[in-house]
């Protein structure tokens, strides 16, 4: 019998290779490929082997189960992206760029846990306790009991947690781990996997919850925590621009709630103070009607948004003319200016075009499209849209604006922050009683007639 090949697979696509290779030709990722050791074959040559399993005990799908109980930190953004409160035994996965906040974002979470009565351990594996106690005074949190260990040795940091069995226990950060059976250096794709799996089991057989803080790294060198989001339950992300003093805490995957749902932060002094009204602060910097200036009303997760998107158009030195994007998708500005050209017939070309989203702030819905076209527009002909309206609507290949989802919620967001105009597709179902003023538009050559051709 054909001894089995050892298979080499992609941590971030899961191709399999014949061979081992630095990066993967599948998805392009660097480093990501690992020996996987194959399955044992059997004596009966089947890899499972002669010993039969057990039956399993199967159900129906009509049993109930309770909804999972809950325990809200008092922190009511984080509570939100984790669809109401932290679930007992799960694991949660925290990531995001180096310095960005994840371990304030933690110690933070772990005092207000810990305050509501919850017993939490906070384990450091990049920093001394003396440190993670000078972050947590800063805080104003020296009182909060969280019990705190710096220890990277996964063995030694079981073993506590299986004797103290506490509610939470928080690992900062996955990648400084260190699992003694696996022989590979902490940070590596399988001592990542190895010790995630390793907590995971622990959380599920415990009922401990567990957080994971793990960094991304754009070159993909250390093991991003991609291997390890299949492993949990949740899937936060901490995003934000450097320079900027805003944090979204975005939920990516949620077992117990919805995905999509975001917190926002803001960075202060003395720790991540939460925001409650994000669109009164996204929109705090902007001044008198602009040209380029455009408000979008979005929707992130179950909650109404407003960012601005700014647009500059300039004539182009160059041969290939500039397309700068900053928290949009470069993609959907070139979908949106080919659009433009050929339905509209309004040419970029031999122009510098930048877009961005005021605040740092990432705006990955297609509503925003008839926002960018409108903020273009704009720039382009020079021409500021009133200060008192907001725009949303998809724009499709042929020109025509698309419905999108909860019309109303936008409007009654916009509504309150003061706004009393708004544009939207023809489509989209709004009833009266929004208390602002409506224009439906079929497409977006009556868009330009209307917006821009009377200027
Ligand atoms: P940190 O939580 O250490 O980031 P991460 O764990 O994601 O690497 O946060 C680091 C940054 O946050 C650092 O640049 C300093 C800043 N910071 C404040 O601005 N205010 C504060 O109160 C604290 C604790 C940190
Ligand atoms: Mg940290």
């Amino acid at each position: 019998m054909a001894k089995s090949a050892p298979a080499f697979t992609c941590t971030e696509c899961g191709a399999v290779h014949k061979k081992w290779a630095g990066r993967c030709d599948a998805c392009g990722a660097w480093n990501a490929i690992i020996e996987e050791a194959p399955l044992a074959a059997g004596p009966s040559g089947r890899t499972l082997g002669a010993r039969r399993g057990r039956k399993l005990a199967l159900s129906t799908l009509a049993e109930t189960e309770a909804p999972p109980r809950r325990v809200a930190s008092g922190l009511a953004e984080l509570d939100r992206v984790l669809g109401g409160g932290l679930v007992p035994g799960s694991a949660i996965l925290v990531g995001g760029d180096p310095g960005i906040g994840k371990s304030t974002l933690l110690l933070q979470a772990a005092a207000s846990f810990a305050r509501e009565g919850l017993s939490c351990i906070y384990v450091s594996g990049e920093e001394a306790s003396a440190q993670v106690r000078m972050r947590a005074a800063r805080l104003g949190l020296s009182d909060a009991p969280v019990q705190l260990a710096a220890e990277t040795g996964l063995r030694d940091i079981l073993t506590t947690l299986d004797a103290l069995r506490p509610d939470l226990a928080i690992i900062d950060s996955i990648q400084t781990m260190w699992a003694d059976h696996v022989e590979a250096a902490p940070g590596s794709v399988s001592q990542v996997r190895a010790a995630a799996h390793e907590i995971v089991s622990f959380a599920k057989k415990r009922g401990t919850a567990v957080v994971l803080v793990g960094h991304v790294t754009k070159e993909g060198q250390i093991a991003g925590p991609r291997v390890v989001e299949h492993m949990v339950d949740t899937v936060l992300y901490f995003e934000g621009e450097r320079g900027h003093q805003f944090r979204i805490l975005r939920a990516v995957k949620n077992r117990f709630g919805p995905a999509d749902e975001i917190g926002v932060f803001e960075m202060t002094g003395s720790g991540l103070a939460e925001i409650a009204n994000p669109s009164a602060l996204f929109l705090s910097e902007r001044g008198a009607a602009t040209p380029g200036s455009v408000v979008f009303a979005g929707m992130e997760g179950t909650r109404p948004v407003l960012t601005e998107i700014q647009a500059l158009v300039a004539a182009s030195p160059l041969g290939t003319p500039r397309r700068t994007v900053v928290g949009l998708d470069a993609n959907r500005l070139s979908t949106i200016l080919a659009v433009l050209e050929a339905r509209c017939g309004i040419p970029f070309a031999g122009m510098d075009v930048f877009l961005n989203v005021a605040g740092g702030m990432r705006v990955s819905e297609p509503a925003a499209d008839l926002a960018i076209a409108a903020a273009l527009l704009s720039a382009r002909e020079d021409i500021a849209l009133p200060a008192e309206m907001v725009v949303f609507g998809e724009i499709s290949l042929s020109g025509a604006l698309r419905p999108v989802t909860q019309s109303e919620n936008r409007l009654k967001e916009a509504k309150k922050l003061g706004f009393s105009r708004a544009i939207a597709p023809e489509r989209s179902k709004i009833t009266g009683g929004v208390g602002i003023r409506v224009q439906q538009m079929p497409d977006l050559t009556t868009f330009v007639g209307e917006i821009f051709a009377a200027g």
